[in-house]
């Protein structure tokens, strides 16, 4: 067993654990790095926590190696390339960590018949519509990262291991990492005011949730098939109102003004409307999906960025 395992458990002796060793894949990301984080609220999991240098998930034979002599019987897989903008110049290595790479997992669970969980996006989606997504509405995806995010569903649902799902989630933040609510509060340290777009409308998710919720399905996931599902915070915003609402916790006097996407051109078109329908994963595992702001309430007392 690698000792990076055997770390968070703070065990010795390797024949004293339960074996449900579960690889983790792309530590130093938000989510991983929050699956680290609450580690030790769920004894029950022996989480092995990898990064880009110790187990680059593009190298399909060093995968398959690490789950092997690790006695690996769930993944869950957090590395992806996320850079959205980025992607477009940069196709293939996105492609092979979003897309090549997912399929190498899903290969490895249907061979060792081991659970794999694969977090996706809602840039699968081109948020034309005004309703929440749904599992089943249909991709189509706007940019070469949401492509590769979708090219990764797909080659999941083709291989289809049992006991894998896939969750789309959207607008994550964390204290670890570049996201935006970090961006936000780095730009107010040195602005009086700054603009932010009102005509994206989305829900943002804490990782901190959606890593508990991980670990707390991970035991119950059962299917035959691949199975999607939706997880964001409850709740939905603009990128306008979420920024309100950081500096209204956090008292920041910067005054924050609300333009259109027109006004703030990206190299890669967002989705106008990405909400996400959450039915599925609530009623399948009986979850409570706290509110964005309660979420984001809580993660400011509790780490205090
Ligand atoms: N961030 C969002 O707003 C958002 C929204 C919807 C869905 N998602 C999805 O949620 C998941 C987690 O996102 P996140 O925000 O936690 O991502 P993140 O912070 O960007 O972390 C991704 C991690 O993957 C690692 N990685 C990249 N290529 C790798 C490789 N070849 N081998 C091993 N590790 C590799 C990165 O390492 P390096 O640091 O070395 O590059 C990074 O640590 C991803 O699947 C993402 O697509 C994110």
């Amino acid at each position: 067993m690698d000792s990076h395992c055997l770390k968070l458990l703070n065990i010795s002796n390797p024949q004293t654990i339960w074996m449900n060793n579960v690889l983790v894949t792309g530590l130093e990301g938000q989510l991983a790095s929050e699956l680290k984080d609450i580690a030790f609220d769920f004894p029950e999991h022996n989480l092995c926590f990898t990064n880009r240098i110790n187990l680059d998930i593009t190298d399909h034979s060093a995968v398959k190696d690490f789950v092997e002599s690790n006695n690996i019987n769930a993944i869950i897989n957090c590395a992806a390339y996320t850079a959205v903008d980025t992607a477009a110049s940069e196709p293939e290595l996105a492609d092979a960590i979003n897309h090549l790479a997912v399929a190498n997992f899903s290969k490895i669970a249907k061979d060792k018949n081991i659970k794999l969980v694969h977090i996706s996006t809602d840039y699968v989606f081109d948020g034309t519509q005004n309703k929440p997504y749904m599992e089943n509405d249909t991709p189509n995806p706007q940019s070469i990262y949401g492509q590769t995010k979708l090219d990764g569903e797909l080659a999941m649902q083709k291989i289809n291991p049992a006991n894998s799902i896939i969750i789309r989630t959207s607008w994550l933040y964390s204290k670890f990492g570049n996201n935006f609510v970090n961006t936000l509060l780095k730009l107010s340290e040195s602005r009086n005011e700054i603009s932010v777009v009102s005509d994206q409308i989305g829900s943002p998710t804490s990782a901190v949730d959606l890593a508990v919720t991980i670990l707390t399905i991970l035991p119950k996931i059962k299917n035959k098939s691949v199975e999607i599902y939706h997880y964001s915070n409850a709740g939905l915003c603009s990128w306008y109102d979420f920024a309100l609402e950081v500096f209204r916790i956090k008292n920041i006097k910067t005054l924050v003004n609300a333009v259109k996407s027109s006004e703030f051109p990206t190299l890669v078109k967002r989705p106008t409307y990405s909400v996400l329908d959450k039915s599925k994963i609530k009623t399948c595992f009986d979850l409570e999906i706290p509110s964005w702001k309660a979420s984001l309430s809580f993660a400011f007392e509790s780490i205090k960025i």
